[in-house]
């Protein structure tokens, strides 16, 4: 058993706490590699902003569970030599099961999502209950989902989302013993979260759900998954250097910072990472067809994280100057 304090990580519960207080929102990042990790801890000690480091269970398959969680403790130890303090969670994001959320509670994270939103209601409280008596014993905290988001969650592809009803969350909440709770109010998964005709404005979130949840368990940390705003400087050169990504569109910027002011603390971002680093990648190769270092086009690529990130912290989130 690993425990996570040993490491130098926090669970959420501080960090939400004084997220909502202070009306911004704590970045929740995917990392998948090395450069992606070295952009991530970059730019949040450079802003010095709270960040919670998020591995999927595609994340575990693909690097390898042992490798990442050695990755983060790494990180933790150039974030100490550094001589600079921020708070750091580790989270699994979408946890489908209670043995995969065990598995990472033993081996050091500091806080876990238990995903039941596909489940039937009762089955998603059982489930997350279950999950959430296991981890406070180890004061690991954890995020349940009420509602459904449209787009890919690990193997669920959901066709059309299923707003939280604001009449379950109070009831969800105190059967559960949740510490955070992921809504449905608009946002979807991946790099096409809306289906607009060039010129058209994506259709705003709904933020009448968003206060309506706000009102029945006031002060409870809210966490929007399916964030990403599509950076178009991105699709733009994607589409320019090969790539074929007509129509991506995501969460205007000035709606999450909006968003962040609320009860929401906790705001998912991971496909403007891979949106960053892939227009790298195409437009060096194109522009250098030369190289075949990899360092040669993941460090531009890392270089342009490391500024995505902390333009993020600084202008969307509001989290920047918070550590
Ligand atoms: O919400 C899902 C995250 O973007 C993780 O995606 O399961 O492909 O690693 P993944
Ligand atoms: P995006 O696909 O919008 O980056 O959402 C990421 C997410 O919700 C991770 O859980
Ligand atoms: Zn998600």
């Amino acid at each position: 058993m690993v425990n996570y304090k040993d490491l130098g990580l926090v669970n959420t519960r501080e960090m939400f706490k004084k997220a909502i207080a202070g009306g911004y929102a704590i970045p929740a990042y995917n990392f998948n590699n090395m450069e992606q990790l070295q952009a991530i801890i970059t730019a949040c000690m450079e802003t010095k902003s709270p960040v919670i480091l998020q591995v999927s269970k595609g994340a575990r398959k693909y690097a390898n569970q042992t490798l990442l969680r050695y990755m983060a403790e790494g990180a933790m130890q150039i974030i100490k030599e550094s001589g600079t303090s921020i708070p750091v969670a580790l989270h699994l994001d979408h946890g489908d099961s209670y043995e995969l959320c065990v598995s990472c509670i033993e081996t050091g994270f500091s806080s876990v999502m238990i995903d039941g939103s596909s489940l039937p209601y009762d089955e998603n409280i059982a489930l997350t209950k279950k999950v959430v008596d296991y981890a406070h014993k180890y004061d690991v905290t954890v995020e349940g989902e009420l509602g459904v988001l449209a787009g890919i969650e690990e193997h669920v592809v959901a066709e059309k989302s299923h707003y939280t009803d604001p009449n379950d969350v109070e009831d969800f909440v105190k059967k559960t013993g949740v510490d955070s709770l992921a809504i449905s109010i608009g946002t979807s998964h991946g790099a096409y979260k809306f289906k607009v005709k060039p010129g058209e404005e994506v259709p705003p979130l709904r933020f009448d759900i968003l206060e309506e949840i706000e009102k029945r368990i006031p002060g409870f940390p809210i966490v929007l998954h399916g964030a990403s705003s599509v950076l178009q400087e991105y699709v733009a050169l994607i589409n320019k250097y090969g790539g074929k990504m007509e129509g991506a569109v995501g969460v205007p910027e000035d709606q999450l910072r909006k968003a962040a002011q609320s009860a929401v603390c906790k705001i998912n971002i991971d496909s403007d990472g891979r949106l960053a680093m892939t227009a790298m990648v195409r437009k060096e190769l194109h522009e250098h067809p030369e190289n075949f270092d990899p360092r040669k086009y993941l460090g531009p690529a890392r270089e342009e994280l490391i500024k995505m990130y902390k333009h993020k912290n600084e202008n969307v989130l509001g989290s920047a100057g918070k550590a």
